[in-house]
């Protein structure tokens, strides 16, 4: 029997930490979706096509060689056959996403490549051989895979998110770090959420609030949230 878990959630709230930490526990693979729509954009950037040209992106997304792979103990992203992992998460990239994430038609290709993933990882020969994916994004519980097993909001106060990406973008969260990261995450967050709803629940998804919790702490909510759902079906 293979699970699908999905996991929404604003920047800074976690996620993408949790998400593989639980893939890596339930033996399933891992897919970042955020990390798809980072290599779009580094891809459009390194082909020189500008970013406000949205049918120009679209089609250069359409034809990009994309691999994503989905082991959660070491998770990479390869475009055009060059290994990007580290590159996609460099500022420059940080900062442009958005304009990439917003375009629908870009939405649209990525989304098809997002729930092929997904049905894959729960056919036998896969990565997972059958046993499935804990994917994570903005829009995973609502639009890619409404129907998962397991549909979770990882959220996070605002406070909390700010001083995590401040510790992760500038090993400090004092109160200069924080100034300097909260352009990126509130206006990002903003930019993001008119194309995906994921600053509250949908219907049927459990939310866990990581604001007080550390890693392990958020990793063992969720596991137990799978359990519970898993258990209750
Ligand atoms: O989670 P992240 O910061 O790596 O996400 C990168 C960007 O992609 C961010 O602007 C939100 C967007 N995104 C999205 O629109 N839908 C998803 N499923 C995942 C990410």
């Amino acid at each position: 029997m293979s699970i699908v878990v999905a996991i929404d959630g604003p920047s800074g709230s976690g996620k993408s930490s949790v998400s593989r930490r639980v893939a890596q526990r339930l033996g399933l693979a891992y897919l970042d979706t955020g990390a798809m729509y980072r290599a779009a954009t580094w891809w459009a950037v390194h082909e020189g096509v500008d970013l406000a040209d949205t049918g120009a992106v679209a089609a250069l997304v359409r034809d990009m060689v994309l691999v994503m792979v989905v082991d959660p103990r070491g998770p990479q992203v390869w475009v055009g056959g060059i290994d990007v992992t580290a590159a996609i998460r460099e500022t420059s990239v940080s900062t442009a996403v958005s304009a990439v994430a917003t375009n629908l038609d870009v939405r649209a290709e990525l989304a098809r490549r997002q729930r092929a993933e997904i049905a894959f990882q729960c056919e036998p020969g896969s990565w997972a051989d059958g046993r499935g994916i804990v994917a994570e994004g903005r829009d995973i519980t609502t639009v890619i895979a409404p129907d998962a097993d397991v549909r979770l909001l990882l959220t996070a106060s605002e406070e909390a998110r700010l001083a995590r990406r401040a510790r992760e973008v500038h090993g400090s969260d004092d109160a200069a770090a924080v100034e300097a990261t909260r352009d990126q995450v509130v206006r990002r967050d903003a930019d993001d959420s008119a194309v995906a709803q994921f600053l509250t629940a949908a219907d049927g998804v459990v939310t866990v609030d990581s604001s007080a919790l550390d890693l392990d702490q958020t990793v063992d909510a969720v596991l137990g949230v799978v359990e519970r759902t898993l258990a209750a079906r």
